[in-house]
């Protein structure tokens, strides 16, 4: 990861949703010792709480919706140059429901992360919760990840895991999940951004 010294790191969100983590992230930034700011938010939507969250804070946002593109790959580069007219050092894809394409990958691989509501490699996809409750474990929680072209199989740079209680529903799992995760993003984003990090094979390290 490009880090400019003495400067907080430059982060894009991706969002999808409600925003939770995103908002953890804006609160977090708040503090100049946390070592990131947040300059743009963008969202595949509208009317969306993450966007509005961001709105609230005053960071610029966009959207790019991929129904509003020919073609898969056309939404992609539009996408990577959304994100490319900010610089960010560090793009967090946080309840983004979309996979990046080769272009976005091409352009920022090795500094994407994304959250996933899961132990991984265990219950990749769009339903981590749901998928973990069925199987009945009885531990799961959620995984930060640096993406790669699979379906949330890229090198995990944190995991923070969370009991399964008896009774648990698809939401009361997946909300002590999230809980645990804008925890576990903030400080890995923290860490990463003051830190910086390096990726080899399948293993992250933090550099400091
Ligand atoms: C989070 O739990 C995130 O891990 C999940 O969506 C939620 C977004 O919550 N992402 C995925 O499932 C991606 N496959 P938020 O919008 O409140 O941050």
């Amino acid at each position: 990861m490009r880090r400019v010294p003495d400067e907080p790191a430059s982060v894009v969100v991706l969002v999808s949703g409600s925003g939770t983590n995103l908002q953890a992230l804006i609160e977090a930034c708040r503090d100049p010792a946390f070592g990131a700011r947040i300059v743009a938010v963008g969202a595949d939507r509208d009317d969306i709480e993450g966007l509005a969250r961001a709105e609230r804070a005053g960071i610029p946002t966009f959207t790019l919706k991929v129904g509003d593109f020919e073609t898969r790959e056309e939404w992609d580069a539009a996408l990577a140059g959304a994100v490319a007219a900010w610089d960010p050092e560090l793009v967090v894809l946080a309840g983004f429901m979309k996979l990046v394409g080769p272009v976005f990958l091409g352009l920022y691989g090795g500094r994407v992360v994304n959250t996933h509501p899961a132990l991984s490699p265990s219950f990749p996809g769009m339903h981590g919760p749901e998928e973990a409750l069925a199987y009945g474990v009885k531990v799961t929680g959620a995984t930060l990840f640096v993406v790669d072209p699979g379906v949330d199989t890229g090198p995990i740079v944190a995991q923070t895991s969370v009991p399964v209680e008896d009774y648990d529903t698809v939401e009361t799992l997946h909300e002590r999940i999230k809980v645990a995760e804008r925890a576990m993003l903030v400080e890995t984003v923290g860490r990463m951004a003051r830190e910086g990090f390096t990726v080899e094979g399948r293993r992250v390290r933090f550099n400091a």
